[in-house]
């Protein structure tokens, strides 16, 4: 298949395009910035791999690509993909426009199936004040955005079931965790500018994002089946993409009255291990399972852990908000 991705330099892009490589795609990149400075995704050579760069705001150059390039699939990644990155209306403005922009020119190139990356934050998790209605949290569970890089997220899982109903195209969403490359997994700091470790030793740092994750090539496994899928089961789906345990040592069920209060006694009830996170809307309609976890990818996290000095810093779960606390402090990532 030919898989057109967008956002093909970033974080996440990297990791998609090396995974639909390996899967046996012919991939085309496009982005504003060329592939990061450490080069293209592993696995790009130039005859399954190209990238172009333009705004894909610009729907005109959008067109005009796709119609030259004739892809079988999109995969819809570029975004501002941080919370609170930049001003409030111009994440909203920008990923909503992306969005649409990429799914409407799909739509016009008559390109057969759309996969655009949402994002568990819209849940709403992050504000003090949210409480789950039940654990764990899936896929039915009501959304309430707390800020504009969620709010963005949720317009946008909109426009693609829009999209799905008035199109005879395929369009789908999926909610990423906290994405882990093989780079973070080795030590480089992740997008929250801490290591894995370092999260796995402070339950602080991941109860922000109520200890969710998933390793990018997992990710990329689920968007290579989801490319793969039967329509009827993919079309204005929108699905959780995550690890099947928790980025934490100990149980959520431990951690939980002192990092992540907002949970409540149901947490009581996740297994050891378990994620906050379901993803069994995956597993069950695509048959997608993560492989990799913490435990395999840093298999002596648990003694590192052990040995690290006590915790200092708080859960924004825990706070109220403060003129102290910067927006940054109070985003969730993924
Ligand atoms: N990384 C995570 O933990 C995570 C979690 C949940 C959801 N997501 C979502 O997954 C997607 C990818 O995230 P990421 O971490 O790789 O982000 P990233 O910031 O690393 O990459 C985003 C890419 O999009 C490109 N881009 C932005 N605006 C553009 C434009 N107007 N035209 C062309 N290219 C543009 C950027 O140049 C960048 O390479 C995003 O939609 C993000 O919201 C990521």
């Amino acid at each position: 298949m030919h898989v057109v991705v967008t956002g093909s330099s970033g974080r996440l892009g990297r990791s998609v395009v090396a995974g639909l490589l390996a899967h046996g795609h012919r991939v085309t990149g496009l982005d504003r910035a060329p592939a990061a400075p450490d080069g293209p995704a592993p696995g790009a050579v130039a005859e399954t791999y190209a990238e172009h760069h333009l705004d894909l705001r610009d729907a005109a150059a959008l067109d005009a690509l796709l119609a030259e390039l004739r892809p079988d699939a999109v995969v819809h990644l570029a975004a501002i993909a941080v919370p609170f990155s930049a001003p409030e209306l111009e994440i909203l403005g920008t990923n909503t426009a992306l969005a649409y922009t990429v799914c409407a020119a799909a739509d016009r190139a008559g390109i057969a199936r759309t996969l655009v990356a949402s994002s568990p934050t819209v849940l709403g998790y992050t504000l003090p004040a949210w409480r789950p209605r039940s654990l764990p949290l899936d896929e039915a569970h009501p959304i309430a955005p707390a800020h504009a890089y969620a709010l963005s997220k949720a317009v946008l899982e909109e426009e693609v079931r829009m999209f799905a109903r008035t199109s005879p195209h395929v369009f789908g969403s999926f909610r990423p965790c906290y994405v882990i490359s093989p780079e973070e997994w080795a030590g480089a700091p992740t997008q929250q500018g801490h290591t894995v470790l370092e999260r796995l030793r402070d339950p602080a740092l991941a109860a922000v994002s109520l200890f969710n994750y998933v390793d990018a090539r997992d990710a990329a496994d689920f968007v290579d089946v989801w490319l793969r899928a039967d329509p009827a089961a993919i079309d204005g789906e929108c699905f959780f993409v995550g690890a099947a345990d928790a980025l934490a040592v100990e149980p959520v069920a431990s951690l939980w009255r002192e990092h992540a209060p907002a949970l409540g006694e149901a947490a009581d009830a996740l297994g050891p291990g378990a994620p906050v996170f379901s993803i069994a809307k995956a597993e069950r309609m695509l048959g997608w399972r993560p492989t990799r976890t913490w435990r395999t990818e840093l298999p002596n996290a648990r003694a590192a852990s052990a040995t690290a000095p006590t915790s200092t810093s708080t859960s924004t779960q825990t706070k109220t908000k403060t003129p102290t606390q910067t927006p940054e402090e109070r985003a969730a990532r993924s």
